[in-house]
């Protein structure tokens, strides 16, 4: 969703602003501006469109000199994307960017419009800047703290108030923002890769803080507006961990980074051969008590839980349900006693994910975060916190974090089964050293790619692909086509293999593409079975299997052969490829792979 950024310093700001931005772009956007404090006083300046349309118009101004500003990424919501409705907005004494929506912003409005104030974009923000402007009293921190009291809804905002050419300040409730210390500059932003090229040392704000940032001095005040001490973290993603470096998308270099990402994730949670999660309170006692296992979470990250979900049930024998965090927070879920609630996020700032957690725990439960970025909201927010070692994901489609937070749950679910005593050390053994194979034969599925690019011009044209699946396979195949779906704009749908005759079957015609995974033993017959349904009404088939496996003549167009592995850890190796397929897709029908239309890396509205 939007990006944010300040800039306070001695370098010009219009540059580092759009440089910030540029970090920021995965996370979505359709417009992009600035405001700058210059000598004549604040100028503002938008595009609609990419950021290069706001950096040309940039360069065409070179007597800009300003030093402090603000900068913001629009991710239209109230409103279409347009010079008008983007960001900053102005007011006669304030200038300022938003993430996040006022709902109470029609009320707001009419009071404003009885006040003498006239709109001319459809924006909630532009009625928060004349709201500011309203209440404004000449001193910036007591007209943050009334305005906001007025306010419902969620915002991270960084505000230019035009008597202060100094300063910039920050607030934030329910949206992300970070301040960045650097030497003789500061900075404000949504996230850390905005600013990993000019400091690695940031605090996050935490809800209703306010940061007042001036080029020597961030100070923070709390939601009543007293100074208050800030913890200075040190982000360890390097520079080029947020950069393609040579890679063609971001997408791409994820996908390959996925070896290193799953030894990162697996390796530090082996004791002795045996799973230990390092989370205090998860203990062998605790886990044997647990009577059932709630798993929240939006998109990628709740097609993981499904994948969890057959796992652990498998495994351990503990009934598990899977929610997608937008139902489970107003379905009123029922969660008794001895129940664990796992939210999966990997941004950690998913608003619905969010809220889901903070229902779970007001109903009493104890709540696990699986998260990728450290210090975000689901993390410190979660009772306990396992984090996924992906490194940053910068594009849209997630496809390191999926896999490591599959390996999350499948530690997890081994350590679980453990405990309860449904596995015996030798066996939860053999399968950790199973585990701990993943990354060399990653390695090796990566090593197909071209086969899968093959695949790829075979289908680009299509309109309509099926997935198929049991199992295992059904919890992926719904991955494999949110993937292709988001990016190459291809409609697909994901089927349990055994579930397409009880009415799909009648979309299936001569040459309907089918992606058909068959990479369970157990129920491998029955998946083929279907897979010749398909096919005997006219289906193109890729069949994705092991190695070796007999696969009956005609019942494939084309077979992906994976590593024989440890079949209920296929889903980690199965992943690779169809994620290979939706990006060669992808990039075959000219789509911008890592900036998918009308899609935000991080959601953090309803
Ligand atoms: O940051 P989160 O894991 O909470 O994000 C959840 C979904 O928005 C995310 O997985 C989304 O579905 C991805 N774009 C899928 O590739």
């Amino acid at each position: 969703m939007c990006g944010i950024v300040g800039y306070v310093g001695q370098r010009k700001a219009a540059g580092v602003l759009i440089d910030c931005l540029s970090k920021l772009e995965y996370r979505g956007y359709d417009s992009a501006g600035v405001a700058l404090f210059e000598k004549s006083g604040i100028e503002v300046i938008k595009a609609t469109g990419r950021l290069k349309v706001l950096a040309a118009a940039l360069e065409a101004k070179p007597e800009l000199s300003a030093t402090c500003g603000i900068g913001h990424t629009r991710w239209a919501t109230h409103g279409a994307p347009s010079d008008l409705n983007s960001h900053p907005h102005t007011s006669e004494h304030v200038t300022l960017v938003h993430n996040g929506i006022i709902e109470n912003y029609l009320k707001l409005k009419e009071m404003l419009l009885s006040n003498g104030y006239t709109f001319q974009s459809e924006t909630d923000t532009e009625v928060l800047v004349k709201l500011f402007d309203f209440n404004y009293d000449g001193d910036p921190l007591c007209t943050i703290l009334k305005t906001l009291s007025q306010v419902r809804g969620s915002y991270g905002l960084a505000i230019m108030f035009k008597d202060f050419p100094d300063r910039i300040y920050g607030v934030r409730k329910e949206s992300p923002l970070i301040v960045g210390y650097g030497q003789g500059e500061n900075f404000l932003a949504s996230d850390i890769p905005a600013l990993l090229k000019y400091t690695r040392e940031y605090s996050i704000l935490e809800e209703g803080q306010i940061a007042e940032v001036t080029e020597d001095k961030i100070t923070i005040y709390d939601e009543f507006g007293n100074p208050t001490e800030k913890e200075h973290l040190t982000a360890d993603w390097d520079v080029e961990a947020a950069e393609k470096c040579g890679y063609a998308h971001f997408m791409l270099k994820e996908i390959h980074e996925q070896p290193k990402a799953m030894l990162s994730t697996i390796s530090p949670r082996i004791e002795d051969g045996m799973p230990d999660l390092h989370v205090k309170s998860l203990t062998d006692d605790y886990l044997r008590k647990v009577k059932r296992i709630h798993i929240v979470a939006c998109g990628t990250a709740m097609h993981a839980g499904m994948v969890g979900k057959t796992a652990i049930e498998r495994l351990c024998r503990v009934p598990v349900e899977v929610d997608i965090a937008s139902e489970f927070r107003y379905r009123d879920p029922i969660i008794g006693e001895d129940e664990l609630t796992v939210i999966i996020s990997q941004s950690g700032e998913t608003l619905d994910t969010l809220a889901a957690l903070k229902l779970a725990r007001a109903k009493g439960s104890k709540v696990l975060g699986i998260v990728n970025v450290v210090g975000s909201s689901i993390a410190r927010e979660s009772d306990d916190v396992i984090y996924t070692y992906a490194g940053p994901e910068i594009a849209v489609a997630s496809t390191k974090a999926y896999s490591v937070q599959l390996a999350v749950l499948y530690l997890l679910a081994l350590r679980m089964a453990y405990a309860r005593n449904t596995l015996s050390q030798e066996k939860v053994q053999a399968y950790v050293k199973e585990l701990l194979r993943l990354p060399e034969l990653i390695g090796e599925v990566l090593e197909d790619s071209e086969q899968i690019k093959y695949l790829a011009s075979q289908f680009m044209n299509c309109d309509d692909l099926f997935y198929l699946g049991r199992g295992f396979d059904y919890a992926l195949s719904l991955e494999g086509s949110l993937k292709l779906k988001e990016i190459s704009y291809v409609h697909s749908e994901a089927y349990a293999a055994g579930e397409l005759k009880h009415g799909t079957i009648s979309l299936i015609v001569e040459g309907t593409p089918v992606i058909a995974l068959a990479t369970q033993d157990d129920v491998f017959e029955k998946t083929i079975s279907n897979v010749k349904e398909v096919k005997s009404r006219g289906a193109k088939v890729i069949l994705f299997c092991k190695k070796g496996v007999s696969v009956p003549a005609d019942v494939a167009d084309y077979i992906v052969s994976l590593p024989v592995y440890e079949e209920i850890f296929m889903p980690m190796l199965t992943a690779v490829p169809l994620q290979l397929f939706a990006y060669y897709m992808a990039v075959l029908r000219g789509c911008d792979v890592d900036k998918p239309r009308n899609l935000a890396k991080s959601v953090t509205v309803e």
